[in-house]
């Protein structure tokens, strides 16, 4: 027997109970005559000890352990008269009788603590030490229980678990293709998939009503703190629905995720349209846990002598609370991050409204003291706050003061008002035109259905048609995304052909599609989740990263096992793949 107990359960009631433990040694600490070890497995840490006076080899083999080390050890549970209340079993201590060897390790490479010495891609690279740290395995733990609720909720709604093959062909989710060359049709390639997009739909034209697939997409995109080239997502589908069965459920299972797995009850999950989004807050990913809202005070600032003001298209500002006494070096950093490149706006104006009740602004040359109460007025802004102020046309002016709010939300450590803040955005527009190629992109991908009443638009001004698309962002954070989707073979050409793609194109692309819509295709919509990103939150972790067993770095690279990698000639032979040089 390897074990009678693990090292997270032992207490008080044990007491003079004989046990057997396996596990890896945390600690050792050689204190003269009595050695202590710490002992860890997945459930927790139990301290055991071996007194010279009692057992002298005993005392000799246990000089010999060190950190790592895998044991299995024989010993009778004691009360321990150092307690210690923050740990399951730190009310007793196992007195050792036999130690037995199973694995000797070197040093590691870091320390495997809490706080450990180890850098990124030193423990990148030796993943499997780091994913001994608790923080860590709290979060694969934690990862596991949120895919058992999700499966739960999921399967008691009547959606089926259905598979969707890997070696496809491309998905348009706006990214790069990861190909896989195919070594009995050479020449040719598959896509592995950017999501399952294209079989989910057509398992809604097989029947099955209502899919679901924890599912690994790969997109060839640019990193960032939440994304990674493979993920998961929660991929859902459902026949017969409209936009508001698909909040509602969903709605339902972001809520219990919410509750069973952050602790927090939600009442309602609001909604919010794509437009107000940018209006209110810069950006169609709303962080609802901080108010500063963004108002626009064009109807003040206009027509007083301030050119810059006057051609602006938009005039957008918003209030930081009891932040008068901000010095001008903090001003003037601000300004830096506006202008600054990722930002990209040409300056930042501001009024103090002082504990006095005067204000100071950096536009007092052009407007009075009664001018800018106006403008305090509308802003909300009282005794002791600061106004920063933002302008040009409305599109830019929206994302830099938006940018602006989350960097000020950072910089002066603004409490959130709640844990979570879930959001629906809707009404997304349909196409996003790209100027400089005067071609336009589908906001969401080329499946996504007009708004009924926006169908005649695709004649005549697509440009302004809405999407029946929504995201949900939760803490600020896009967590999921979809849309109804066109289930009739005219509307889905007339998009294709919006979006630029000749008919030849349309039939190597999608032909399967339009073929299958041929045969009795039901209205459907759906939903995908990033699964890393819902875990990310409720670990409370800033990168996906830490919450994936195995994931890349930051240039795509898996340290651990060492790719991508090169491979042999025969290889490339076979697959008919000549490198150039
Ligand atoms: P979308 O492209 O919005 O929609 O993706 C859905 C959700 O997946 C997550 N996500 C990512 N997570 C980590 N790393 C990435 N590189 C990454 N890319 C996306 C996001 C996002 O909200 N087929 C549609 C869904 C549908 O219409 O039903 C789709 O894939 O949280």
């Amino acid at each position: 027997m390897h074990r009678s107990h693990n090292c997270g359960e032992l207490n008080i009631k044990n007491i003079n109970q004989e046990v057997v433990l396996s596990g890896w040694v945390q600690n050792i600490r050689d204190l003269g005559g009595m050695i202590f070890i710490d002992l860890r497995d997945r459930y927790g840490i139990t301290q055991l000890t071996v007194d010279i006076n009692e057992n002298e080899s005993l005392f000799q083999k246990a000089k010999n352990i060190g950190r790592e080390f895998v044991l299995k050890t024989n010993g009778i549970v004691q009360e321990r008269t150092n307690k210690n209340k923050k740990i399951n079993t730190g009310e007793i201590e196992i007195v050792l009788k036999k130690i037995n060897i199973l694995s000797k390790s070197e040093t590691p490479p870091f320390t495997i603590e809490e706080d450990t010495d180890g850098g990124e891609e030193l423990r990148l690279k030796h993943r499997y030490l780091d994913l001994r740290r608790k923080t860590m395995s709290e979060n694969i733990i934690l990862r596991h229980k949120i895919a058992h609720e999700t499966r739960n909720f999921l399967i008691k709604n009547n959606f089926l678990e259905i598979e969707t093959p890997f070696l496809i062909k491309s998905t348009p989710e706006g990214a790069r293709d990861f190909v896989v060359p195919s070594r009995l049709n050479k020449g040719f390639f598959y896509a592995l998939p950017q999501s399952p997009q294209t079989f989910k739909q057509l398992l809604m034209v097989a029947g099955f009503d209502r899919y679901f697939q924890l599912v690994k997409c790969f997109r060839d995109e640019d990193f960032r703190a939440d994304r990674q080239p493979e993920f998961t997502q929660i991929d859902c589908e459902m026949s017969f629905v409209e936009e508001k069965d698909i909040y509602n459920i969903f709605s339902q299972y972001v809520k219990n995720i919410i509750k069973e797995i952050g602790g927090e009850e939600i009442k309602e999950i609001p909604k919010m349209t794509f437009a107000e989004s940018i209006d209110l807050y810069g950006s169609d990913k709303p962080d609802l846990r901080f108010d500063l809202k963004i108002k626009n005070i064009g109807s003040v600032c206009k027509n007083k002598g301030f050119n810059v003001f006057d051609k602006s298209e938009n005039i957008s500002a918003f209030c930081l609370k009891e932040k008068s006494s901000i010095s001008r070096k903090i001003l003037d950093s601000l300004t830096e991050f506006v202008k600054s490149p990722q930002v990209g706006g040409s300056g930042l104006i501001y009024i103090k409204c002082n504990l006095d009740g005067s204000l100071k602004s950096s536009i007092d040359k052009f407007f009075n003291e009664s001018d800018l109460k106006e403008i305090q007025n509308i802003c909300d802004a009282k005794k002791d706050d600061v106004i920063f102020i933002i302008c040009g046309d409305y599109k830019k002016t929206k994302q830099i003061i938006g940018d602006l709010r989350l960097e000020i939300i950072k910089r002066f450590k603004i409490e959130p008002n709640n844990k979570f803040a879930p959001v629906w955005i809707t009404d997304f527009p349909l196409f996003d035109f790209d100027k400089e190629k005067q071609q336009f992109h589908a906001m969401h991908h080329p499946f996504t259905a007009p708004k009924n009443e926006d169908l005649e638009k695709l004649n005549n001004a697509p440009e302004k048609a809405i999407a029946q698309a929504y995201d949900i962002v939760l803490n600020g954070q896009e967590i999921g995304g979809g849309s109804i989707r066109i289930f009739d073979r005219k509307t889905q050409n007339k998009i294709f052909k919006l979006l630029g793609l000749s008919e030849n194109e349309i039939k190597s692309k999608f032909g399967f599609l339009l073929e299958a819509f041929k045969y009795g295709a039901p209205p459907h919509g759906g939903i995908a989740f990033g699964f890393d990103r819902i875990c990310a939150i409720m670990s409370n972790e800033k990168s996906i990263r830490d919450v994936i067993a195995f994931p890349k770095n930051n240039s795509g690279k898996d340290l651990m096992i060492d790719s991508p990698s090169l491979i042999d000639n025969d290889q490339l032979k076979d697959l008919n793949i000549k490198l150039s040089e």
